[in-house]
This record gives C-alpha cells, sequence and structure tokens, in this order.
C-alpha cells in the first residue's frame, strides 16, 4: 500500500515537470547536458562556463586564443579546439547577450551584471569569493547548471 502511494506522487511530479519546463526552456533554471569533453577540458579551473552565456563572437576569440587565456596557457590541440568551437558556437548566446562584453568576459557581460546588482562589491572580494568568475563559491551547484536563487550560498 505504501509503496503504491509512493509510486503515485512519484508519478506526479513527472508530469509537473514534464508540463512546467515549457516555460523554463530558455532560462537559466534549466540544466543543458554538458558535452564531456567541454567538461574536461573547460571544467577542469573553473565551472564549465554554459555556451548561451556568450555570444559566438566571443567564443571563437576565446578558443582562438587559448594559449594567451586570461593570464593562464589553457591550450589544447586543434582539432579538439575545432570540436569545441563547433559545439559552443551552436549554443551560444543568441538574444539579449550577443554584444561581445568587454575581454569577452560572462562577468562583463550586461546580463550577468544586471544579475547581480543586489551583490555589494566588497563581497565579491570575501576570501571564499576572490572574483565573479567563481562561481561554484556563491552557486555551489554550479557545476550540474543550477543557479537557481535557493540554491545559493554566498560565503561569509
Ligand atoms: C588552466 C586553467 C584553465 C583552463 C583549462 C580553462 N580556463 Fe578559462 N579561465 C581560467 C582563468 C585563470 C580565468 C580567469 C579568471 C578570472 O580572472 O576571473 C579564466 C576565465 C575564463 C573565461 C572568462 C570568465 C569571466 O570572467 O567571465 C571564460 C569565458 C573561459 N575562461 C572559458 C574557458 C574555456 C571555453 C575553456 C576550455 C577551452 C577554459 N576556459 C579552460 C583558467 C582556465
Ligand atoms: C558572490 C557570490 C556570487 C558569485 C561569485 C556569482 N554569483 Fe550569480 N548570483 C549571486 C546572487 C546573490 C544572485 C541572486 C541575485 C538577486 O536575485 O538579487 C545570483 C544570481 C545569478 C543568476 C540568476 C539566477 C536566477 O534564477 O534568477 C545567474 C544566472 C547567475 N547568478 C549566474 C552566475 C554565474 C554564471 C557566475 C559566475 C560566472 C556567478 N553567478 C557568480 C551570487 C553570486
Amino acid at each position: 500500500m505504501g509503496k503504491s502511494v509512493r509510486a503515485g506522487v512519484a508519478w506526479s511530479t513527472a508530469v509537473l515537470v514534464v508540463v512546467v519546463s515549457p516555460a523554463w526552456a530558455d532560462d537559466d533554471r534549466r540544466t543543458a547536458p554538458l558535452n564531456p569533453l567541454y567538461r574536461d577540458e573547460c571544467g577542469s579551473c573553473h565551472v564549465p562556463f554554459a555556451p548561451r552565456w556568450l555570444p559566438a563572437e566571443s567564443w571563437r576569440r576565446v578558443i582562438g586564443r587559448l594559449s594567451d587565456h586570461y593570464g593562464v596557457d589553457a591550450s589544447i590541440d586543434p582539432a579538439r579546439g575545432r570540436e569545441l568551437l563547433d559545439w559552443l558556437q551552436t549554443r551560444a548566446a543568441g538574444d539579449r547577450r550577443t554584444v561581445p562584453p568587454p575581454q569577452d568576459r560572462i562577468t562583463q557581460s550586461a546580463w550577468f551584471l544586471r544579475e547581480h546588482k543586489e551583490v555589494a562589491s566588497p563581497v565579491w572580494q570575501r576570501s571564499g569569493v576572490r572574483q565573479p568568475s567563481n562561481c561554484a563559491a556563491c552557486h555551489p551547484r554550479a557545476d550540474e547548471g543550477s543557479f537557481r536563487e535557493r540554491d545559493i550560498v554566498i560565503p561569509k
């Protein structure tokens, strides 16, 4: 008896998710599947940033100069670079995020600054944060693609 009640609950939750998902289709709550090559090559030093956070033009520049990558050498072999760029470009921003931000930085994008305008500037300098690109400091589920407000934890 208990078992079939639980099964019923699980089933209705699944239906709810299916019904709700179209509305979420293009926002940041969606957990888009990540290319394993991208996760390995671009998720080892920082979280694997979502393709839709930068326009294709920015991704072309980022992949085109990996030997001089924001002060570090993040070179990969050219074939892998092309594969990553293809994957990134087809998923890049196509809306309000199409303007390449300064230095092709997600953290300098208008959308990023707007979403974070309530974060006071000293918070970005806390030792648990260090820099805005350290998304996982405040979004502990960033590597799963979740930036929901209820998952946010600001380091003290
Ligand atoms: C060897 C470590 C390393 C690897 C590997 C690496 N990065 Fe980075 N990345 C960095 C560092 C360091 C920064 C600068 C962090 C800062 O100053 O905020 C950075 C910054 C970035 C930024 C700008 C973040 C911002 O401030 O908005 C992007 C975009 C980015 N990386 C994309 C990639 C992609 C795509 C790959 C895979 C091809 C990759 N990274 C691989 C170390 C790495
Ligand atoms: C210092 C902590 C901190 C860091 C670091 C940080 N964020 Fe946030 N982020 C927040 C807070 C706080 C909010 C909620 C702001 C509000 O609603 O007032 C937020 C909101 C967001 C939202 C909107 C979420 C929603 O559902 O409305 C996105 C998307 C997001 N952040 C992405 C990022 C990305 C990508 C990075 C890294 C490049 C990052 N954040 C780095 C604190 C941070």
